[in-house]
This record gives C-alpha cells, sequence and structure tokens, in this order.
C-alpha cells in the first residue's frame, strides 16, 4: 500500500486539517510543557526555546484570552510579539487592502495569529504567504462565525485529561448547549469528532440556532452520530461532558436574537443533581448567563482549567509549528 505523506504542520486554519495522529502528539507535548513549567528551572529552559522567533498578533475582534493566552505562549517560549488589535490604528485606515497589510507583516515575523470577523480570510491570507518568498505561517485564532480551531485543540486537550481515568474521549456522549449555529467553537470542535470512536453528540438548542447543516452532512458523512433536542433535562442524564455556549448576537443584522427564548438552554445548581457523577462542564467563554456562576464550585465544572489548557496547548503549538518539539519530549527535566 502506498504510503501517505505526513499533513504539514504549518497554517493552522480550520479543524479538519487535524488527524488523529497529530491531536494525540499535541495533547502529549501539551502535558510534557506543563510539567516543564513546574520548575524555575524549567520555565528558563522553555524561554530559551523559541527565543530568536517574532510573531505578530493581529486582533482586530474583541478577544480576552484568545489573545491574552497567545501573548502569554509567547513569552513563556521567550518569542517577541508585535501587536495590532484595531484595525483604526494600521494603516488599512489609508485605504491598504487587509492582505498587503498581512503580508507586511511577514517581512518582519515569523508566524502571524490573527483573529478577524471575516470568514475564511486567514485561509486567502495563508494562500497569498504560499506565493510569496518569505512564507510564514497563519493561525487563524477566531474567523467570524464559521471556525477557532486553536480553541477546539484546547477543547480536546481538557476533554482529554478530564476522560483520562476513563477511557479518553472515545466512546462518550458529548452535549453542545446554545448558539450551536454561529459558535465557531462548537463548529470547529463537532469537525474533530471523526477523530474518535463512538463518540455520539446531543445538540440543545431552539431551532433558530440550531446546528448549521454544513456540520450535520460532515458529521453523517464520517459515521458521527448524533441527535438534536430542545429539552436538556432529559438528556443531561446521559451526557458525559455538556459543552455550552453564548448566544453570538454580534452577529445579529437587527437584535433578531432578542427574539429567541433561550431560558431552557441555561445550566443551573438544580440542574447538577441530574448529570453523570464524572461529567464534565465546558464553555469557551465568555459566559453571560448560560452557566450560573454557583456552577463554578461543581468539581465537574471544568471552563477556568478549560482557559488554563488555552494557554499551555497554545505553546505546544508553537512547539509543534517551530519543530522543536523534541527538545520538549526529550528534554533532560522529564528524565
Ligand atoms: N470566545 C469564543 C469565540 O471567540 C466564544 C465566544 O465568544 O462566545 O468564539
Ligand atoms: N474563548 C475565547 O476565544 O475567548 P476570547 O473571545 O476572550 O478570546
Amino acid at each position: 500500500m502506498e504510503r501517505q505523506p505526513k499533513p504539514e504542520f504549518f497554517h493552522i486554519l480550520r479543524t479538519q486539517q487535524f488527524d488523529r495522529a497529530i491531536l494525540d502528539e499535541l495533547c502529549e507535548l501539551t502535558t510534557a510543557i506543563r510539567k516543564f513549567a513546574k520548575t524555575k528551572e524549567g520555565l528558563l529552559y522553555l524561554r530559551g526555546l523559541l527565543a530568536h522567533k517574532r510573531a505578530m498578533l493581529y486582533f482586530t475582534q474583541p478577544s480576552t484570552r484568545t489573545f491574552l493566552s497567545f501573548n502569554n505562549a509567547c513569552q513563556i517560549l521567550g518569542i517577541q510579539t508585535s501587536e495590532i488589535r484595531d484595525s483604526a490604528t494600521s494603516s488599512e485606515v489609508k485605504g491598504e487592502s487587509l492582505l498587503d497589510s498581512l503580508r507586511t507583516f511577514s517581512s518582519y515575523v515569523d508566524v502571524v495569529v490573527m483573529r478577524t470577523n471575516a470568514e475564511g480570510l486567514a485561509e486567502n491570507a495563508a494562500s497569498l504567504f504560499d506565493h510569496i518568498q518569505r512564507r510564514v505561517p497563519i493561525i487563524n485564532a477566531g474567523s467570524g462565525k464559521d471556525q477557532h480551531p486553536t480553541q477546539a485543540l484546547l477543547d480536546i486537550y481538557t476533554l482529554e485529561r478530564s476522560f483520562k481515568e476513563n477511557g479518553g474521549i472515545d466512546g462518550k456522549t458529548i452535549g453542545m448547549m446554545g448558539d450551536l449555529k454561529r459558535g465557531r467553537t462548537v463548529r470547529s470542535l463537532c469537525y474533530l469528532m471523526k477523530n474518535y470512536r463512538n463518540v455520539r453528540l446531543v445538540f440543545i438548542a431552539p431551532d433558530d440556532f440550531a446546528m448549521g447543516e454544513d456540520i450535520k452532512k460532515s458529521l453523517q458523512s464520517h459515521g458521527v452520530q448524533y441527535q438534536e433536542t430542545k429539552d436538556l433535562k432529559s438528556v443531561l442524564p446521559q451526557l458525559d461532558a455538556i459543552y455550552i455556549t453564548r448566544i453570538q448576537d454580534e452577529h445579529d443584522k437587527a437584535g433578531e436574537s432578542k427574539q429567541v427564548d433561550i431560558s431552557a438552554y441555561k445550566l443551573g445548581v438544580d440542574h447538577l443533581k441530574l448529570m453523570k457523577p464524572a461529567a464534565v462542564i465546558m464553555h469557551p467563554l465568555p459566559r453571560r448567563d448560560e452557566i450560573h456562576p454557583d456552577v463554578d464550585t461543581d468539581p465537574r465544572a471544568k471552563y477556568w482549567r478549560q482557559e488554563r489548557n488555552g494557554m499551555w496547548m497554545r505553546v505546544a503549538i508553537f512547539v509543534k509549528l517551530f519543530k522543536v518539539d523534541h527538545l520538549v519530549m526529550h528534554g533532560h527535566l522529564l528524565d
């Protein structure tokens, strides 16, 4: 049988690009990095790993944790950063096209991390970069309503860690609740489920925010089972994990989200007794009121850990991207 070449780990644009081998490898790398980070010696070792690299953080759509976790991941590895957080402060206001701006970034840095409102822009930038002399990787840190691939990677890590004593993600039933139509985190995560055996998804959402047909078709084509419901209470006892999302009303045309009754798509303390003792509660954050703050103290609530995992997974992404993973996996501190 002809051997398939290993897919290149370069641009990170959408989760369809990842197979199980790379997901497992990134999770292992993240765990190894966390071990280094437990000591001053380990942290200083990490700080020297990529001190010769520079990153551009181009975030023109609001972000707290993705921006900060990428920024801190750079600091952990010694990567120098530049940033633009508002296109009004760039020469885009003078009429420069975004693609020209991105090409300019590529003149100065070794990787571009970008979050924008525009779907497909990271892909366009990547194809542009593939045809210029200084080819630098693009990392999509959230593209409109479409994808948030690095969030999905940290979500996979959080799920795998949470199910560590219990067979990992394979065979689990995972609920997704809220704005599934425009929630790029759940969309990206769904595409990864084909890499795990016998995962079943349960989509809990009102019709207006139902999971998109494109995702459902993709799940069908890969034999991933899913069910749709509006009744949280009836499915909660079956779930090994529930991933809750915020209504993405920044994508409304005229405040139409306000017309939808979302009161049934929130998790409160009363729901906890219906859940499995080892279930996992996740949320990409930021939240509004879809998870009551009193849920935070339940040991099944993993969203703050999930947030911190994001930083470590992003360290792992840079380590893999710049091909220093062997220096972590075979580093002296792990001996
Ligand atoms: N922070 C996540 C995102 O940017 C989820 C959200 O904003 O609701 O997609
Ligand atoms: N989870 C996430 O992407 O958070 P921010 O929007 O705050 O970056």
